[in-house]
């Protein structure tokens, strides 16, 4: 099939790397580094919320300098010259889909330039340093702010939207992700229950290829840009 009307893209922290931004499971990954359990749970955050702000405001200052790659830009490419809806759901933190020109794009794991307030809900949007010394303007509350990231054990952002997209898809595509994490690994097999054709872009297969149609196998900004223009010359020869 190749006339695609609703096509959702799942991105992980590989369509980044060829802008430099480490991955977390490659040989020099951020858990390599970095322990999950300091930085990435609850427990951690309570622990040691200045560690753990700290963590993330450096990771800010790298983020802000990246620019998107030949796959971001394929993705506004796609939902600007192909005939379909096209949606992308993010696990990565990064804004490179933004910065690419990306539309209808859901960040499940949340966004490094937002905190939220833990006393209220706020959102607030910055790329500034966040501490224990703010104060939330929407409750007046000090020290309330946690990074908006989605710490293991925490509920996804936006699995209403998701559920929805899954469901009426009938391309789904996985771009730079290693399908370990739950549930963003299962996002194929529901796609493919509502009988949507699925690829995976990787430089390799992954723990759950045996779940995808096709398996294209390269650096996402060369594999993906290349995918793109044949579906767009496809659809333009109809
Ligand atoms: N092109 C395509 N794929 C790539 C490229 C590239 N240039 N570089 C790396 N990859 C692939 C790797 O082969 C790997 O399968 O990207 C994947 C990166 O996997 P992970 O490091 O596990 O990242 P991700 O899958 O996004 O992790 C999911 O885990 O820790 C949590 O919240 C964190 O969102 C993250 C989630």
């Amino acid at each position: 099939m190749t006339d695609y009307k609703r096509i959702v893209i799942l991105s992980g922290a590989g369509i980044s790397a060829e802008s430099g931004l480490a991955t977390f499971r490659d040989e020099d990954g951020m858990w390599n580094h970095h322990r999950v359990e300091d930085v990435a749970t609850v427990e951690g955050f309570a622990k040691n919320p200045e560690y753990v702000h700290d963590f993330y405001n450096e990771l800010k200052k790298e983020l802000i300098k990246a620019n998107p790659n030949p796959a971001h830009l394929a993705i506004t490419r796609l939902q600007q010259q192909y005939p379909a809806q096209t949606a992308v759901i993010t696990q990565n933190v990064d804004t490179l889909h933004e910065k690419a020109g990306n539309q209808n794009v859901f960040h499940i794991h949340g966004q490094i330039d937002q905190a939220v307030c833990t006393n209220c809900g706020h959102i607030l949007s910055t790329w500034d340093d966040v501490t224990t010394e703010d104060i939330c303007p929407q409750c007046s509350l000090t020290g309330t702010f946690k990074p908006n990231i989605v710490f293991f054990g925490e509920s996804l952002l936006y699995m209403n939207e998701v559920d929805e997209l899954l469901r009426s898809c009938d391309l789904f595509i996985s771009i730079g992700t290693s399908g370990v994490v739950f549930p963003a690994n299962t996002f194929v097999r529901t796609a493919k229950y509502y009988h949507a054709d699925t690829i995976e872009f990787n430089l390799k297969p992954t723990v759950n290829n045996y779940e995808f149609d096709r398996h294209i196998i390269g650096p996402a900004g060369e594999t993906f840009p290349r995918f793109v223009e044949e579906l767009i010359n496809v659809n333009e020869s109809i």
